[in-house]
């Protein structure tokens, strides 16, 4: 059974916090790895894609991001009338740092003609040099809809694998970039897990390495994870991917069992962001996170055409 505790919040913390939300027409958005009770004072809490189609449809002003870099930097691609604050400036992604715009743009004279797809976790240099973005959750759709068969996909490798797999018609190039946090999942440890629990469902991010998605039952984005866990009449699940995604899917199947490896596979950059971040970033404004014209325009159309991708 999976216990659900929910966080303590102070009540102070949490009425300074809706007061200023208020004073500043702000929204709270949160990705599902960052801290459980950063999730419950949230507005809206999603996965990357989720994130980004509520930055856009939401009529505040501002926007407090709890997440990683790209992700305010997504945000405010999308949305240059509003003021997107990230909650930790310091709060960046490893993976998205494996990608340079001067090392695409280099690759991209090599594959002249050559459609690059980037995964959003990327900086807006990168998506600004890309013909089309996608996050987990739309790759497939994304990648089928493109007219070339050949196809760059950076920066993560492993995505790129697994979306070749299931959209065989391509031929995907490889960005040599991963997700130190899904990379790093131990093999040995999933197979005994799995041998130990033969009656639980395993469920895993496309993150992970082609070997370890060998042993998925389902693989899918984070939102895509918990929709699945949730519905499923089943009571036991293996869940192969950051451990944010236990506290909404404790809290949502209090009947169900959820088991991790035991090797914690934890983002560090997601865990930096704390309720007092999201009170300094509102009463000083700070730190803004925007994008220069030059770059954000190309970068719009890139976010713009995978968004306007239907879901799978
Ligand atoms: P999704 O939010 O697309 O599931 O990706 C997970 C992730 O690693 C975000 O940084
Ligand atoms: Fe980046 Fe991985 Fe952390 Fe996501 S989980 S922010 S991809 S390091």
């Amino acid at each position: 059974m999976a216990f659900y505790s929910p966080p303590f919040i102070e009540p102070e913390v949490r009425s300074q916090i809706d007061r200023l939300v208020q004073e500043r027409n702000a929204v709270i958005l949160s990705h599902y790895y960052c801290r459980p009770e950063i999730h419950e004072v949230a507005h809206f809490v999603g996965d990357s894609l989720g994130l980004s189609q509520e930055a856009a449809r939401n009529p505040a002003k501002v926007i407090v991001f709890c997440g990683v870099h790209f992700m305010a930097e997504t945000a405010s691609i999308l949305c240059p009338d509003k003021t997107v604050l990230l909650a930790n400036i310091d709060a960046g992604c490893p993976m998205a740092d494996m990608v340079a715009s001067e090392d695409l743009a280099q690759r991209k004279k090599e594959i002249p003609g050559v459609p690059v797809l980037t995964y959003v976790n990327s900086p807006a240099a990168v998506k600004a040099l890309s013909d089309i973005c996608c996050t987990s959750a739309n790759v497939v759709a994304v990648l089928r809809s493109l007219a070339s068969k050949q196809v760059l996909m950076t920066p993560d490798k492993n995505l790129a694998i697994y979306a070749q797999k299931l959209v065989p018609e391509k031929e995907v190039l490889l960005w040599p970039g991963f997700c130190p946090t899904h990379h790093r999942l131990n093999l040995k440890e999933v197979e005994q897990l799995k041998r130990d629990n033969p009656d639980a469902v395993v469920v895993a991010h496309p993150e992970c390495q082609p070997k370890i998605l060998k042993l998925a039952d389902v693989i899918s984005s984070t939102s895509g994870l918990i929709k699945h866990c949730s519905e499923s009449p089943k009571k036991k699940f293996i869940i192969l991917t950051e451990q944010g995604v236990l506290h909404p899917l404790k809290k949502k199947n209090p009947n169900k069992t959820f088991l991790t490896p035991a090797s914690e596979m934890i983002c560090p950059n997601m865990k930096k962001v704390s309720l007092q971040n999201i009170i300094d970033a509102l009463q000083t404004m700070t730190p803004v996170i925007e994008v220069a014209e030059e770059i954000r325009i190309p970068a719009l159309k890139a976010v713009e055409r995978m968004m306007a991708v239907p879901r799978d």
